[in-house]
């Protein structure tokens, strides 16, 4: 199992950690994990060094606060291992122009940076994010819905490598869990949680003030209804407070719609908000705790890197054989 997510500024928000972050914790109990800060995929947009540093760092300290054990997983930062870099040159090789141009995340950011400033990495960013997955042998990827298109690409490269050059690489498949697969905006429940693409007030950041993150929720965009009801379609914005509160507390989204029955919106915010801050407090000081312990991360992450690389260089070398190199 391999995944791997961004170093953004600040901090993880709530549907990078309940579309994947929360997946990932789950499953380091059953399967052999790789999970990975991906920094070289953060530089496909303009990034300042001393910035990128620390929120690498930010990042892996949040992963460990949000319950990853390098006891049992590999947790890495991606440029510490620097196969993935290679690989991914051999993938590009191997990808088509017009298949690239078809991935929709590329439309959707550099339609937001402009078409000129767009950089040529960020247009072969999802070719790196298969090196990435291969590189493992990873069977699934746990990860958010948004993320299915560059899965798929990722078993067509490994197919057409295999058909070419022998079997060589595991054919991957996405784990996406249905209920959180897209954690909405809580101004606007027609688009998903983003850093990029959503206001503040509708993006609840993990390490935010906890009174400032159960102000945004008592403020959530529902609708002109008043019963609490799971509709995807009629009534995005409640489905999704049900969503949110269903994975935090544990109770099922229909003993939520029976327990509120009669009660309003707010009665539903209430608890929600309670149990945001319930989450986020003892969250926010077990990251401070890592990051005033540097010298505990950086043991972490060489320890990590050690192990990654053991099982990437296997993979790489069989690959530069079979390719004639
Ligand atoms: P962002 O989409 O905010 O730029 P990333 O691309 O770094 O965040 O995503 C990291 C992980 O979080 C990916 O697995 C992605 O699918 C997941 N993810 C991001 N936003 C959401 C969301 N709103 N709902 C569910 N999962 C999400
Ligand atoms: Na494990």
């Amino acid at each position: 199992m391999l995944s791997g997510i961004q170093p953004t500024a600040g901090s993880f928000h709530l549907g990078n950690y309940l579309g994947a972050v929360r997946q990932w914790v789950a499953l380091q109990e059953t399967h052999d994990a790789f999970y990975m800060v991906v920094d070289l995929h953060a530089i496909t947009v303009p990034q300042d060094p001393a910035e990128l540093r620390a929120n690498t760092r930010l990042a892996v300290a949040q992963l460990l606060a949000a319950g990853l054990d390098p006891e049992r997983c590999t947790l890495f930062v991606q440029s510490h291992v620097p196969e993935h870099a290679q690989l991914g040159w051999v993938m590009n090789c191997l990808t088509g122009f017009g298949e690239a141009s078809r991935m929709t995340q590329f439309k959707d950011k550099s339609a937001k940076q402009g078409a000129d400033r767009a950089t040529v990495g960020l247009f072969t960013y999802p070719v790196l994010q298969v090196a990435d997955i291969l590189l493992y042998q990873a069977d699934q990827v746990p990860v958010g819905g948004d993320q299915r298109q560059h899965i798929e690409l990722t078993r067509d490269l490994a197919e057409r490598f295999n058909g070419r050059y022998g079997q060589t690489f595991t054919i991957p498949a996405p784990y996406i869990l249905k209920e959180t697969a897209k954690i909405l905006d809580l101004q606007d429940p027609a688009v998903k949680m983003s850093k990029s693409a959503s206001t503040p007030k509708g993006l609840i950041n993990l390490l935010d003030d906890p009174k400032a993150t159960a102000k945004k929720v008592k403020s959530a965009v529902t609708d002109t209804d008043t019963v609490i009801r799971y509709d995807e379609e009629k009534k995005p914005g409640v489905s999704n407070l049900l969503t949110i509160l269903s994975t935090l507390s544990g109770s099922s989204v229909e003993d939520l719609e029976r327990a509120y029955e009669g009660k309003g919106y707010g009665a539903l915010k209430t608890d929600l908000a309670e149990a945001m801050v319930e989450f986020v407090t003892p969250f926010r000081a077990r990251t401070q705790e890592y990051l005033d312990d540097p010298e505990t991360l950086d043991s972490i992450l060489a320890k990590g890197a050690e192990k990654a690389r053991a099982v990437a260089a296997e993979t790489l070398a069989q690959t530069y054989d079979r390719m004639g190199f």
